[in-house]
């Protein structure tokens, strides 16, 4: 028998967003143009201008992000939940481009070294294994493959200050991620960076991002001017990292497998490349195991058999 620990390795919790109205609520009101403006910014300064052939967008909930990638040929819109990829359809709307799969991302249907792009955007505060969601990732991309990771800081400012005058208990500075509500964590920027390093990413380049994420700021100046002011702090990542948000830009590096030309889905249970017949709205693999491909999205989270 497997302890709660020895399960939680194999198998890590899931925050679950089925049937969330988080675009609508956090958003679509308006309050959180700053945050979806500096992050704007950011993304321009990491994408290549050439764009790619194959993006996977880890996370892409309704696709807010999702326009921002349109110089990629293709792009993978994932995400666990079958109704931030429902949203994320009527936003994009139905394009050869996009290939909407519902799937968890400790354990990805795709071959090894299938990705030249990945983007993974405020998705690792919700992995409570941070490094096994990204190793898993760097296993989908090829060598030389760009990756945007975001993360939420937790040696920011605002948890400094609080630390220094005791009102929170855990210190900014310890390496370790911090789970400050259920399924929420922050991590420490050095712990990130190693891990990046330790699973065979070359770090380019890190931004800070969102340095103004304060009610009265925001209130008081005009968007756009707290968006600029932000986009010249960005630059401050080399010598201070002590915003909430910090994106970083790294690349596969390592001598891992390419996927063969023509090959996408393989199945997790053997392991085996799964063919994209799509028939009868059912993917099959070899092994038996079935998978529901319904409404344009493929769906990995269970076998229908
Ligand atoms: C805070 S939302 C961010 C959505 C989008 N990236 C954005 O920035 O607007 C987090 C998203 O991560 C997804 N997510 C959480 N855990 C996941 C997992 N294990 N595998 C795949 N997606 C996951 C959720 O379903 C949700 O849509």
């Amino acid at each position: 028998m497997t302890n709660k620990n020895e399960q939680a390795k194999e198998q890590p919790p899931v925050c679950d967003y089925e049937g969330s109205d988080y675009q609508s609520s956090f958003w679509d009101t308006g309050t959180r143009d700053y945050e979806d403006g500096v992050e704007a910014v950011a993304l321009k300064r990491m994408l290549p201008d050439s764009g790619g052939e194959l993006l996977l967008e880890v996370g892409a909930g309704a696709g807010r992000n999702t326009p921002r990638y349109e110089d990629f040929k293709r792009i993978v819109v994932m995400d666990y939940s079958v109704t931030q990829l429902e949203q994320a359809q009527e936003r994009l709307g139905a394009s050869d481009k996009y290939i909407y799969v519902a799937a968890d991302v400790y354990r990805l249907h795709f071959v090894s070294g299938l990705f030249d792009s990945a983007t993974m955007i405020r998705v690792l505060h919700h992995m409570s294994d941070a490094p096994a969601s990204l190793k898993e990732i760097r296993r989908t991309q090829m060598p030389g493959a760009l990756f945007i990771l975001e993360y939420a800081n937790k040696r920011n400012l605002k948890a400094i200050f609080r630390y220094l005058l005791k009102k929170q208990d855990w210190s900014p500075y310890t390496t370790e991620p911090i789970e400050f509500v259920d399924l929420n964590f922050n991590f420490h920027p050095k712990m990130i960076q190693n891990t990046l390093a330790d699973i065979g990413y070359k770090l380019r380049k890190s931004l800070t991002v969102s340095h103004f994420r304060i009610g009265f700021l925001k209130r008081i100046f005009p968007t756009r001017f707290l968006v600029w002011l932000d986009s010249i702090f960005q630059f401050t990542a080399p010598i201070i990292k002590i915003s909430p948000s910090i994106f970083t830009l790294s690349y596969a590096d390592g001598d891992t497998p390419v996927a063969a030309k023509g090959s996408f889905f393989i199945c997790p249970e053997c392991k085996e490349d799964i063919e994209d017949t799509k028939e009868n709205g059912v993917l099959t693999c070899s092994c038996g195991k079935k998978w529901e491909y319904k409404n344009g999205i493929f769906n990995f989270k269970q076998p229908i058999s």
